[in-house]
Protein backbone atom coordinates (compact mmCIF):
# COMPACT_ATOMS: atom_id res chain seq x y z
CA UNK A 1 0.00 0.00 0.00
CA UNK A 2 1.38 3.42 -0.86
CA UNK A 3 0.56 6.73 -0.17
CA UNK A 4 -3.34 6.91 -1.17
CA UNK A 5 -4.83 5.41 1.50
CA UNK A 6 -3.95 8.16 4.37
CA UNK A 7 -5.34 10.57 2.10
CA UNK A 8 -8.33 9.11 1.13
CA UNK A 9 -10.62 10.53 3.68
CA UNK A 10 -9.65 14.02 3.51
CA UNK A 11 -10.13 14.22 0.06
CA UNK A 12 -13.35 11.93 0.03
CA UNK A 13 -14.73 14.78 2.23
CA UNK A 14 -13.35 17.55 0.49
CA UNK A 15 -14.83 16.70 -2.96
CA UNK A 16 -18.15 15.76 -1.12
CA UNK A 17 -18.56 19.02 0.38
CA UNK A 18 -16.84 20.95 -1.64
CA UNK A 19 -15.55 19.74 -5.09
CA UNK A 20 -11.99 20.38 -4.67
CA UNK A 21 -9.85 18.53 -6.68
CA UNK A 22 -9.20 14.44 -5.80
CA UNK A 23 -5.65 14.02 -4.65
CA UNK A 24 -4.12 11.26 -6.81
CA UNK A 25 -0.74 8.74 -6.68
CA UNK A 26 2.16 10.07 -7.75
CA UNK A 27 3.66 7.80 -9.98
CA UNK A 28 3.24 4.84 -12.50
CA UNK A 29 4.23 1.88 -9.91
CA UNK A 30 2.33 4.61 -7.39
CA UNK A 31 -1.24 2.79 -8.05
CA UNK A 32 0.08 -0.74 -8.84
CA UNK A 33 2.22 -1.26 -5.36
CA UNK A 34 -1.09 0.99 -3.84
CA UNK A 35 -3.62 -1.39 -5.31
CA UNK A 36 -1.43 -4.82 -5.03
CA UNK A 37 -0.71 -4.03 -0.96
CA UNK A 38 -4.51 -4.11 -0.44
CA UNK A 39 -5.09 -6.97 -2.50
CA UNK A 40 -1.99 -9.65 -1.09
CA UNK A 41 -3.27 -10.55 2.75
CA UNK A 42 -4.44 -13.31 4.32
CA UNK A 43 -6.72 -13.84 0.95
CA UNK A 44 -3.70 -15.09 -0.54
CA UNK A 45 -2.02 -16.89 1.87
CA UNK A 46 -4.42 -18.36 4.43
CA UNK A 47 -7.54 -18.36 2.27
CA UNK A 48 -6.33 -19.78 -1.36
CA UNK A 49 -4.27 -22.51 -0.21
CA UNK A 50 -6.90 -24.04 2.34
CA UNK A 51 -9.87 -23.89 -0.93
CA UNK A 52 -7.42 -25.13 -3.52
CA UNK A 53 -6.74 -28.28 -0.93
CA UNK A 54 -10.22 -28.62 -0.22
CA UNK A 55 -12.03 -28.26 -4.05
CA UNK A 56 -9.60 -30.27 -6.23
CA UNK A 57 -6.01 -29.09 -6.00
CA UNK A 58 -4.94 -29.00 -9.62
CA UNK A 59 -8.34 -28.24 -11.49
CA UNK A 60 -9.09 -25.25 -8.84
CA UNK A 61 -6.18 -23.38 -9.22
CA UNK A 62 -6.66 -24.00 -13.55
CA UNK A 63 -9.76 -22.75 -13.08
CA UNK A 64 -9.25 -19.86 -10.54
CA UNK A 65 -6.29 -19.10 -13.05
CA UNK A 66 -8.46 -18.91 -15.77
CA UNK A 67 -11.46 -16.90 -13.94
CA UNK A 68 -8.46 -14.63 -13.04
CA UNK A 69 -7.59 -13.35 -16.24
CA UNK A 70 -11.22 -13.40 -17.72
CA UNK A 71 -13.53 -12.11 -15.18
CA UNK A 72 -11.42 -10.91 -12.46
CA UNK A 73 -9.37 -8.76 -15.57
CA UNK A 74 -13.09 -7.42 -16.79
CA UNK A 75 -14.29 -6.21 -13.25
CA UNK A 76 -11.13 -5.37 -12.23
CA UNK A 77 -10.99 -2.46 -15.51
CA UNK A 78 -14.63 -1.68 -14.56
CA UNK A 79 -14.52 -0.81 -11.26
CA UNK A 80 -11.15 0.63 -11.72
CA UNK A 81 -12.70 3.18 -14.49
CA UNK A 82 -15.87 3.67 -12.75
CA UNK A 83 -14.08 5.42 -9.90
CA UNK A 84 -11.93 7.05 -12.14
CA UNK A 85 -14.47 8.61 -14.50
CA UNK A 86 -17.29 9.54 -11.73
CA UNK A 87 -13.94 10.90 -9.14
CA UNK A 88 -16.15 9.85 -6.32
CA UNK A 89 -15.99 6.79 -3.48
CA UNK A 90 -18.72 3.82 -4.79
CA UNK A 91 -21.78 5.44 -3.09
CA UNK A 92 -21.48 8.55 -5.25
CA UNK A 93 -19.85 6.68 -8.08
CA UNK A 94 -22.67 4.42 -8.67
CA UNK A 95 -25.22 7.50 -8.47
CA UNK A 96 -23.16 9.82 -10.62
CA UNK A 97 -23.43 7.15 -13.68
CA UNK A 98 -27.14 6.19 -12.79
CA UNK A 99 -29.17 7.70 -10.19
CA UNK A 100 -31.46 4.26 -9.67
CA UNK A 101 -27.85 2.18 -8.96
CA UNK A 102 -26.69 4.82 -5.93
CA UNK A 103 -28.28 1.41 -3.39
CA UNK A 104 -25.36 -0.66 -5.33
CA UNK A 105 -22.83 1.10 -3.84
CA UNK A 106 -24.31 1.48 -0.12
CA UNK A 107 -24.34 -2.74 -0.79
CA UNK A 108 -20.78 -2.36 -1.77
CA UNK A 109 -20.12 -0.37 1.45
CA UNK A 110 -21.27 -2.75 3.56
CA UNK A 111 -18.93 -5.47 2.35
CA UNK A 112 -15.46 -4.46 3.70
CA UNK A 113 -18.02 -3.82 7.18
CA UNK A 114 -18.57 -7.34 7.43
CA UNK A 115 -15.14 -8.50 6.46
CA UNK A 116 -13.51 -6.40 8.19
CA UNK A 117 -14.11 -8.18 11.85
CA UNK A 118 -13.75 -11.76 11.05
CA UNK A 119 -10.26 -10.95 9.08
CA UNK A 120 -9.17 -9.39 12.31
CA UNK A 121 -10.15 -12.96 14.02
CA UNK A 122 -8.11 -14.77 11.71
CA UNK A 123 -5.24 -11.59 11.86
CA UNK A 124 -5.16 -13.00 15.44
CA UNK A 125 -4.68 -16.24 15.07
CA UNK A 126 -1.51 -14.93 12.85
CA UNK A 127 -0.43 -12.54 15.86
CA UNK A 128 -0.66 -15.69 18.28
CA UNK A 129 1.55 -18.01 16.71
CA UNK A 130 3.98 -15.12 15.22
CA UNK A 131 4.26 -14.55 19.35
CA UNK A 132 4.44 -18.38 19.69
CA UNK A 133 7.58 -18.77 17.26
CA UNK A 134 9.30 -15.46 18.68
CA UNK A 135 8.97 -16.93 21.97
CA UNK A 136 9.77 -20.36 21.47
CA UNK A 137 6.83 -22.39 21.67
CA UNK A 138 7.72 -24.04 17.99
CA UNK A 139 7.26 -27.93 18.94
CA UNK A 140 4.30 -27.09 21.13
CA UNK A 141 2.73 -25.59 17.63
CA UNK A 142 3.67 -28.22 15.59
CA UNK A 143 1.67 -30.92 17.16
CA UNK A 144 -1.71 -31.72 15.45
CA UNK A 145 -4.07 -30.90 17.89
CA UNK A 146 -2.92 -27.16 18.97
CA UNK A 147 -4.63 -25.51 16.39
CA UNK A 148 -7.90 -26.79 17.32
CA UNK A 149 -6.96 -26.58 20.96
CA UNK A 150 -6.35 -22.66 20.29
CA UNK A 151 -9.92 -21.65 18.39
CA UNK A 152 -12.01 -23.93 21.13
CA UNK A 153 -10.31 -21.66 24.00
CA UNK A 154 -12.21 -18.91 25.14
CA UNK A 155 -10.36 -15.53 26.25
CA UNK A 156 -6.81 -16.51 23.88
CA UNK A 157 -8.50 -16.08 20.59
CA UNK A 158 -10.17 -12.86 22.28
CA UNK A 159 -7.20 -11.11 23.28
CA UNK A 160 -5.71 -12.26 20.05
CA UNK A 161 -8.30 -10.95 17.74
CA UNK A 162 -8.88 -7.76 19.93
CA UNK A 163 -4.61 -6.89 19.69
CA UNK A 164 -5.27 -7.11 16.07
CA UNK A 165 -8.18 -5.16 15.77
CA UNK A 166 -6.94 -2.14 18.20
CA UNK A 167 -3.72 -2.19 16.14
CA UNK A 168 -5.49 -1.73 13.17
CA UNK A 169 -7.64 0.87 14.63
CA UNK A 170 -5.09 2.87 16.27
CA UNK A 171 -3.05 3.56 13.07
CA UNK A 172 -5.76 4.38 11.54
CA UNK A 173 -7.01 6.87 13.72
CA UNK A 174 -3.48 8.10 14.45
CA UNK A 175 -2.94 7.97 10.50
CA UNK A 176 0.35 6.54 10.71
CA UNK A 177 -0.90 4.25 7.94
CA UNK A 178 2.11 5.79 5.86
CA UNK A 179 4.32 4.40 8.27
CA UNK A 180 3.47 1.24 8.58
CA UNK A 181 2.74 0.62 4.41
CA UNK A 182 6.60 1.70 3.64
CA UNK A 183 7.46 -1.00 6.07
CA UNK A 184 5.33 -3.37 4.34
CA UNK A 185 6.76 -2.30 1.15
CA UNK A 186 9.99 -3.36 1.98
CA UNK A 187 8.85 -6.28 3.80
CA UNK A 188 7.03 -7.80 0.80
CA UNK A 189 10.09 -8.80 -1.60
CA UNK A 190 10.96 -10.43 1.74
CA UNK A 191 8.23 -12.46 2.19
CA UNK A 192 8.26 -13.48 -1.44
CA UNK A 193 11.94 -14.69 -0.82
CA UNK A 194 10.99 -16.41 2.33
CA UNK A 195 8.38 -18.37 0.69
CA UNK A 196 10.25 -19.45 -2.46
CA UNK A 197 13.10 -20.80 0.32
CA UNK A 198 10.75 -22.63 2.14
CA UNK A 199 9.47 -24.18 -1.02
CA UNK A 200 12.57 -25.53 -1.87
CA UNK A 201 13.63 -26.54 1.31
CA UNK A 202 10.56 -28.85 1.83
CA UNK A 203 11.10 -29.44 -1.97
CA UNK A 204 14.58 -31.17 -1.59
CA UNK A 205 14.30 -31.87 2.17
CA UNK A 206 10.88 -34.39 2.15
CA UNK A 207 10.30 -37.35 0.65
CA UNK A 208 7.11 -37.76 -0.79
CA UNK A 209 6.53 -34.71 -1.59
CA UNK A 210 6.20 -35.74 -5.17
CA UNK A 211 2.31 -36.75 -4.78
CA UNK A 212 1.26 -33.56 -3.05
CA UNK A 213 3.07 -31.66 -5.92
CA UNK A 214 1.13 -33.56 -8.82
CA UNK A 215 -1.62 -32.92 -6.52
CA UNK A 216 -1.26 -29.15 -6.30
CA UNK A 217 -0.05 -28.91 -10.14
CA UNK A 218 -2.13 -31.43 -12.27
CA UNK A 219 -5.64 -30.97 -13.11
CA UNK A 220 -7.95 -33.99 -12.35
CA UNK A 221 -10.69 -32.98 -14.09
CA UNK A 222 -12.99 -35.84 -12.39
CA UNK A 223 -12.33 -33.53 -9.21
CA UNK A 224 -14.31 -30.70 -10.71
CA UNK A 225 -16.94 -30.02 -8.86
CA UNK A 226 -19.62 -26.63 -9.02
CA UNK A 227 -18.31 -26.27 -5.33
CA UNK A 228 -14.52 -25.43 -7.43
CA UNK A 229 -16.12 -23.38 -9.56
CA UNK A 230 -18.13 -21.37 -6.36
CA UNK A 231 -14.98 -20.93 -4.14
CA UNK A 232 -12.68 -20.34 -6.86
CA UNK A 233 -15.07 -17.20 -7.77
CA UNK A 234 -15.37 -16.27 -4.35
CA UNK A 235 -11.86 -16.36 -3.86
CA UNK A 236 -11.64 -14.34 -6.77
CA UNK A 237 -13.53 -11.33 -5.66
CA UNK A 238 -12.14 -12.12 -2.27
CA UNK A 239 -8.37 -11.88 -2.96
CA UNK A 240 -8.69 -8.86 -6.01
CA UNK A 241 -10.52 -6.77 -3.10
CA UNK A 242 -13.59 -6.85 -5.98
CA UNK A 243 -17.23 -5.92 -5.60
CA UNK A 244 -16.79 -3.91 -2.30
CA UNK A 245 -15.98 -0.40 -3.52
CA UNK A 246 -12.18 -0.73 -3.21
CA UNK A 247 -10.93 -0.55 -6.63
CA UNK A 248 -13.60 2.24 -7.12
CA UNK A 249 -11.93 3.88 -4.54
CA UNK A 250 -8.86 3.65 -5.97
CA UNK A 251 -9.88 4.26 -8.99
CA UNK A 252 -10.87 7.63 -7.89
CA UNK A 253 -6.89 8.56 -6.87
CA UNK A 254 -5.65 7.33 -9.96
CA UNK A 255 -4.12 9.77 -13.35
CA UNK A 256 -5.87 9.70 -16.59
CA UNK A 257 -2.53 8.88 -18.28
CA UNK A 258 -2.41 5.90 -16.38
CA UNK A 259 -2.84 2.75 -18.05
CA UNK A 260 -6.05 0.77 -16.42
CA UNK A 261 -5.36 -2.11 -18.55
CA UNK A 262 -1.71 -2.40 -17.48
CA UNK A 263 -2.15 -1.58 -14.14
CA UNK A 264 -4.77 -4.59 -13.69
CA UNK A 265 -2.60 -6.80 -15.49
CA UNK A 266 0.10 -6.18 -13.02
CA UNK A 267 -2.19 -5.69 -10.06
CA UNK A 268 -3.44 -9.51 -11.19
CA UNK A 269 -0.20 -11.40 -11.63
CA UNK A 270 1.06 -10.24 -8.27
CA UNK A 271 -1.92 -11.48 -6.52
CA UNK A 272 -2.42 -14.66 -8.06
CA UNK A 273 1.18 -15.30 -8.29
CA UNK A 274 1.83 -14.74 -4.53
CA UNK A 275 -1.45 -16.88 -3.83
CA UNK A 276 0.03 -19.66 -6.58
CA UNK A 277 2.91 -19.45 -4.00
CA UNK A 278 1.12 -20.20 -0.63
CA UNK A 279 -0.49 -23.22 -2.11
CA UNK A 280 2.93 -24.56 -3.26
CA UNK A 281 4.35 -23.89 0.24
CA UNK A 282 1.59 -25.24 2.16
CA UNK A 283 -0.39 -27.92 0.06
CA UNK A 284 2.28 -30.79 -1.08
CA UNK A 285 3.64 -30.54 2.81
CA UNK A 286 0.35 -31.06 4.11
CA UNK A 287 0.00 -34.26 1.70
CA UNK A 288 3.82 -35.30 2.87
CA UNK A 289 2.56 -34.73 6.40
CA UNK A 290 -0.42 -35.43 7.37
CA UNK A 291 -3.04 -35.38 4.63
CA UNK A 292 -6.11 -35.51 6.99
CA UNK A 293 -5.46 -32.21 7.06
CA UNK A 294 -6.31 -31.76 3.56
CA UNK A 295 -9.78 -31.05 4.05
CA UNK A 296 -10.12 -29.06 7.28
CA UNK A 297 -10.61 -25.22 5.61
CA UNK A 298 -9.78 -22.50 7.69
CA UNK A 299 -6.94 -24.12 9.85
CA UNK A 300 -5.15 -25.47 7.12
CA UNK A 301 -2.05 -22.76 7.48
CA UNK A 302 -1.90 -23.13 11.01
CA UNK A 303 -1.78 -27.02 11.30
CA UNK A 304 0.86 -27.30 8.39
CA UNK A 305 3.36 -24.74 8.56
CA UNK A 306 4.61 -24.93 12.17
CA UNK A 307 5.22 -28.84 11.18
CA UNK A 308 7.26 -27.44 8.15
CA UNK A 309 9.35 -25.26 10.40
CA UNK A 310 9.88 -27.38 12.81
CA UNK A 311 11.64 -30.28 10.62
CA UNK A 312 13.38 -27.45 9.07
CA UNK A 313 17.25 -26.40 10.11
CA UNK A 314 16.99 -22.70 11.12
CA UNK A 315 12.88 -23.36 11.36
CA UNK A 316 12.34 -21.34 14.74
CA UNK A 317 13.81 -18.45 13.20
CA UNK A 318 12.36 -18.94 9.81
CA UNK A 319 8.94 -19.77 11.24
CA UNK A 320 9.10 -16.40 13.44
CA UNK A 321 10.15 -14.07 10.60
CA UNK A 322 7.06 -15.99 8.14
CA UNK A 323 4.17 -14.91 10.78
CA UNK A 324 5.59 -11.87 11.34
CA UNK A 325 5.79 -11.08 7.37
CA UNK A 326 2.17 -12.43 7.22
CA UNK A 327 1.03 -10.41 9.96
CA UNK A 328 2.26 -7.10 8.44
CA UNK A 329 0.34 -8.25 4.68
CA UNK A 330 -2.68 -9.07 7.07
CA UNK A 331 -2.34 -5.14 8.91
CA UNK A 332 -2.10 -3.25 5.44
CA UNK A 333 -5.11 -5.05 4.65
CA UNK A 334 -7.12 -4.63 7.78
CA UNK A 335 -6.04 -1.22 7.60
CA UNK A 336 -7.04 -0.49 4.07
CA UNK A 337 -10.62 -2.30 5.37
CA UNK A 338 -10.92 -0.27 7.95
CA UNK A 339 -10.31 2.84 6.31
CA UNK A 340 -12.67 2.29 3.63
CA UNK A 341 -15.37 2.10 6.35
CA UNK A 342 -14.46 5.03 8.16
CA UNK A 343 -14.38 7.39 5.28
CA UNK A 344 -17.78 6.05 3.87
CA UNK A 345 -19.20 6.46 7.39
CA UNK A 346 -17.50 10.20 7.69
CA UNK A 347 -18.82 10.83 4.21
CA UNK A 348 -22.16 9.62 4.70
CA UNK A 349 -23.07 10.86 7.88
CA UNK A 350 -21.34 13.93 8.07
CA UNK A 351 -19.30 12.60 11.43
CA UNK A 352 -15.95 13.25 13.09
CA UNK A 353 -13.09 10.98 11.95
CA UNK A 354 -12.32 10.02 15.91
CA UNK A 355 -15.79 9.15 15.98
CA UNK A 356 -16.34 7.24 12.89
CA UNK A 357 -13.25 4.86 13.85
CA UNK A 358 -14.74 4.34 17.50
CA UNK A 359 -17.88 3.45 15.40
CA UNK A 360 -16.33 1.04 13.14
CA UNK A 361 -13.99 -0.43 15.74
CA UNK A 362 -17.13 -0.97 18.21
CA UNK A 363 -18.74 -2.49 15.22
CA UNK A 364 -16.66 -4.43 14.90
CA UNK A 365 -15.62 -5.99 18.27
CA UNK A 366 -19.02 -6.95 18.45
CA UNK A 367 -19.27 -8.80 15.02
CA UNK A 368 -15.92 -10.27 15.44
CA UNK A 369 -16.84 -11.52 19.39
CA UNK A 370 -19.69 -14.03 17.12
CA UNK A 371 -16.84 -15.04 14.65
CA UNK A 372 -14.19 -15.73 17.10
CA UNK A 373 -16.47 -17.54 19.79
CA UNK A 374 -18.43 -19.67 16.63
CA UNK A 375 -15.70 -22.23 17.34
CA UNK A 376 -16.01 -22.72 21.13
CA UNK A 377 -18.48 -21.19 23.45
CA UNK A 378 -21.41 -20.98 20.54
CA UNK A 379 -19.99 -24.03 18.58
CA UNK A 380 -23.80 -25.08 18.80
CA UNK A 381 -24.75 -22.15 16.59
CA UNK A 382 -24.69 -23.30 13.44
CA UNK A 383 -26.25 -21.16 9.83
CA UNK A 384 -27.83 -23.75 7.64
CA UNK A 385 -27.06 -26.35 9.50
CA UNK A 386 -23.25 -25.85 8.75
CA UNK A 387 -22.08 -22.60 8.82
CA UNK A 388 -20.10 -21.53 12.00
CA UNK A 389 -20.10 -17.80 12.68
CA UNK A 390 -17.21 -17.17 10.69
CA UNK A 391 -17.67 -19.20 8.06
CA UNK A 392 -21.20 -17.89 7.95
CA UNK A 393 -19.92 -14.56 7.58
CA UNK A 394 -17.32 -15.75 4.77
CA UNK A 395 -20.47 -16.97 2.97
CA UNK A 396 -22.46 -14.54 2.90
CA UNK A 397 -19.93 -12.07 1.41
CA UNK A 398 -17.91 -13.70 -0.87
CA UNK A 399 -20.64 -16.11 -2.26
CA UNK A 400 -23.67 -14.13 -1.98
CA UNK A 401 -23.43 -9.87 -1.74
CA UNK A 402 -20.01 -9.86 -4.36
CA UNK A 403 -21.52 -11.71 -6.75
CA UNK A 404 -24.80 -9.63 -6.40
CA UNK A 405 -23.16 -6.62 -6.82
CA UNK A 406 -20.88 -7.62 -9.30
CA UNK A 407 -24.19 -8.96 -11.38
CA UNK A 408 -25.86 -5.52 -10.69
CA UNK A 409 -22.76 -3.69 -11.89
CA UNK A 410 -22.47 -5.97 -15.46
CA UNK A 411 -26.00 -4.71 -15.75
CA UNK A 412 -25.50 -1.49 -15.30
CA UNK A 413 -22.70 -1.34 -17.70
CA UNK A 414 -24.46 -3.52 -20.31
CA UNK A 415 -27.83 -1.81 -20.49
CA UNK A 416 -27.47 1.63 -18.91
CA UNK A 417 -24.00 2.90 -19.94
CA UNK A 418 -22.87 0.59 -22.04
CA UNK A 419 -19.64 -1.06 -22.46
CA UNK A 420 -18.11 2.01 -24.43
CA UNK A 421 -18.49 4.13 -21.38
CA UNK A 422 -15.81 1.87 -20.04
CA UNK A 423 -13.85 1.58 -22.99
CA UNK A 424 -13.71 5.26 -23.31
CA UNK A 425 -12.16 5.70 -20.06
CA UNK A 426 -9.46 2.78 -20.57
CA UNK A 427 -8.85 4.22 -23.81
CA UNK A 428 -7.53 7.82 -22.15
CA UNK A 429 -4.30 6.69 -21.69
CA UNK A 430 -3.97 4.51 -25.25
CA UNK A 431 -5.33 1.88 -26.63
CA UNK A 432 -7.27 -0.96 -24.83
CA UNK A 433 -6.28 -4.54 -26.32
CA UNK A 434 -8.29 -6.43 -24.72
CA UNK A 435 -11.83 -4.21 -25.21
CA UNK A 436 -13.78 -7.24 -26.95
CA UNK A 437 -12.90 -9.87 -24.64
CA UNK A 438 -13.96 -6.65 -21.98
CA UNK A 439 -17.28 -6.19 -23.69
CA UNK A 440 -18.32 -9.86 -24.52
CA UNK A 441 -17.28 -10.82 -20.57
CA UNK A 442 -19.22 -7.67 -19.09
CA UNK A 443 -22.01 -8.21 -21.02
CA UNK A 444 -22.49 -12.35 -21.37
CA UNK A 445 -20.21 -14.20 -19.54
CA UNK A 446 -19.97 -12.71 -16.24
CA UNK A 447 -23.81 -11.98 -15.99
CA UNK A 448 -24.84 -15.39 -16.65
CA UNK A 449 -21.93 -17.07 -14.56
CA UNK A 450 -22.82 -14.86 -11.40
CA UNK A 451 -26.55 -15.93 -11.62
CA UNK A 452 -25.99 -19.73 -12.10
CA UNK A 453 -23.15 -19.05 -9.28
CA UNK A 454 -26.22 -17.22 -6.78
CA UNK A 455 -28.72 -19.47 -7.45
CA UNK A 456 -26.69 -22.46 -6.53
CA UNK A 457 -24.87 -20.71 -4.17
CA UNK A 458 -28.27 -19.86 -1.93
CA UNK A 459 -30.05 -23.22 -2.49
CA UNK A 460 -26.16 -25.36 -1.24
CA UNK A 461 -26.10 -22.97 1.64
CA UNK A 462 -29.87 -23.50 2.69
CA UNK A 463 -29.65 -26.90 1.92
CA UNK A 464 -31.96 -27.55 -0.45
CA UNK A 465 -29.04 -28.96 -3.18
CA UNK A 466 -25.87 -30.95 -1.64
CA UNK A 467 -23.11 -30.09 -4.58
N1 LIG B 1 -7.72 -8.79 -0.74
C1 LIG B 1 -7.35 -8.88 0.64
C2 LIG B 1 -6.71 -10.23 0.90
O1 LIG B 1 -6.50 -10.99 -0.01
C3 LIG B 1 -8.53 -8.72 1.53
C4 LIG B 1 -9.05 -7.38 1.41
C5 LIG B 1 -10.25 -7.17 0.83
C6 LIG B 1 -8.32 -6.31 1.81
C7 LIG B 1 -10.72 -5.91 0.69
C8 LIG B 1 -8.78 -5.05 1.67
C9 LIG B 1 -9.97 -4.85 1.10
O2 LIG B 1 -6.40 -10.55 2.00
Amino acid sequence: MDNNISVEASATTKTSSGGAKRSSFSGKIGFVLAAAGSAVGLGNIWRFPYLAAKYGGGIFLLVYIILSVTFGFSLMIAEIAIGRKTQQSPIGAYRALDKRFGFVGVLASIVPLLILPYYSVIGGWVTKYAFGFVTGEMSNMASSSYFGDYISGVWQPIFWFALFMGATALIVLFGVQKGVEKVSKIMMPVLVVLMVFIIVYTFVTTDNIWDGIVYYIKPDFSKFTYMTFVSALGQLFYSMSLAMGIMITFGSYMKKEISIEKSTHQIEIFDTGIAFLAGLMIIPACIAYDPSQLTKGPGLMFGVLPKVFDNMFGGAFIGAMFFIMVLLAALTSSISLMETVVSTIQDKWKLGRKISCLIVFGTSILLGLLSCLGYSVWSEVLFFGKFAFLDFFDFLTNSVMMPIIALITCILISFFIKPSTIIEEVSLSGKFKQKTLFSVMIKYITPVCLVVVLVFAILEGVGVITV
